[in-house]
């Protein structure tokens, strides 16, 4: 095939995710087992249905593909990964089961959010971070940070009024703690997010107000001290295929690094519409990778018009697939992840008015065609050595 993947491929971690040996992986193949009876179980005493703002959803036991899982047909050095959302976690019986099954990265959707580890200056709120961190450790899975420095998601305390000074130094504190807390365990830190405005200027930002375009070195070079080992990454939506976004993207990341700041990887969000592909992705993918980078897409989601049709979920199974593919025909791409694996939880319909469907797996937890695409994928690779 044109444009073969180079292989070996690059473990993304340094040391994380650590292969698993024979008894782990039989200690990881019993756990399945275990939390998918457990759900099942736990999903017959409750027999509610749910809805996706609160209530636990109930849903049939899950049950692996014959075809296999994500995760099982992932070439060694790939990570299929996913958002993890603590209320799927803790609401519906079937969320654990899947999660552990299907998938050996995490990242927390919202629960290592500045807004959400430090409600009050200096007061840090761990648990829903480390809930998710203990139970990738448990699960086997890479845990990717998501997200140090953004303009959403900024707690109400840190205030725009104060002094440059000030705001330097609470930015800094907060990046140093938090990549110090997770110091060993996260393999990767989502460092700036989001930090182009659509024209590919730096976006118009508190940060970029107050503290000048130099934020953004500061925060990978705060990042590095505090973890090493952490590779570091810009994150950005929009420049997965490419545009002058794109463009721009590249150019700022090959500035950094000529400039020395520790910027190791490119996370691409990958919130895409499947009328609207974007288009060039492996080329893109392949540009950035040759700065000396590794990339990653770090929110895989396809959203369709509802009602979701039998033709919108192809088309949405084809661009799951074709990111995908783009991904491993990269050798610097390190990871694909989905933003969510369950229509049950996706951010998806509160914030696009009129779609949803975005997920691999519907409301009730049974696999879409889009997840039928991915594993058929994977193992066409295996077969082929690609
Ligand atoms: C979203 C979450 O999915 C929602 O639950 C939350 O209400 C808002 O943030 N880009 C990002 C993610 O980097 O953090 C966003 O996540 C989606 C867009």
């Amino acid at each position: 095939m044109a444009g073969a993947p180079t292989r070996p491929r690059p473990v993304p971690a340094v040391t994380r995710p650590r292969p698993l040996t024979a008894a782990g992986l039989l200690v990881a193949a019993a756990l399945v087992v275990a939390t998918v009876l457990l759900a099942g179980m736990a999903a017959v005493g409750t027999g509610r249905a749910g809805d996706p703002d609160g209530a636990a959803r109930a849903a049939p036991a899950y049950t692996p593909s014959a075809a296999g899982t994500l995760r099982g047909l992932a070439p060694p050095g790939t990570l299929i990964g996913t958002a993890v959302d603590p209320r799927g976690l803790n609401l519906d019986p079937a969320y654990p089961g899947v999660l552990a099954a299907e998938f050996n990265a995490v990242t927390a959707e919202n629960a290592m959010k500045w807004r959400n580890l430090e409600p009050s200056p200096g007061v840090y709120a761990w648990a829903g971070g480390d809930q998710i961190v203990d139970l990738a450790d448990r699960n086997g899975q890479a845990v990717y940070g998501h997200t140090l420095v953004w303009h959403n998601d900024v707690p109400d305390w840190v205030s725009p009024d104060w002094p440059a000074q000030r705001l330097r130094e609470v930015l800094r504190r907060h990046v140093t703690a938090v990549v110090a807390h997770y110091r060993g365990r996260v393999w990767a830190w989502d460092v700036v997010n989001e930090v182009l405005a659509e024209d590919g200027s730096l976006r118009d930002t508190l940060w970029l107000r107050k503290l000048g375009p130099g934020y953004v070195a500061d925060a990978f070079r705060w990042a590095r001290q505090a973890d090493p080992d952490a590779r570091l990454f810009v994150n950005e939506y929009g420049t997965e295929g490419r545009t002058a976004k794109a463009d721009a993207l590249l150019e700022l990341v090959r500035r950094l690094r000529a400039d020395g700041v520790p910027v190791d990887g490119v996370g691409f969000q990958g919130h895409l519409d499947a009328e609207r592909p974007p288009e060039g992705v492996r080329g893109n993918l392949r540009r950035f990778a040759a700065l000396g980078v590794r990339v990653a897409v770090t929110e895989l989601d396809v959203r369709v018009r509802l009602p979701a049709t039998g033709e919108g979920l192809r088309r949405q199974a084809a661009v799951y697939r074709d990111v995908l593919r783009a991904c491993l025909d990269v050798a610097a791409c390190a990871s694909v992840t989905v933003w969510g694996f369950t229509d049950a939880r996706s951010w998806i319909p509160g914030y696009h008015v009129g779609f949803g469907a975005a997920c691999l797996f519907d409301a009730d937890f049974r696999p879409k065609p889009a997840h039928a695409a991915l594993l058929d994928e994977l193992a066409a690779r295996r077969r082929t050595g690609g």
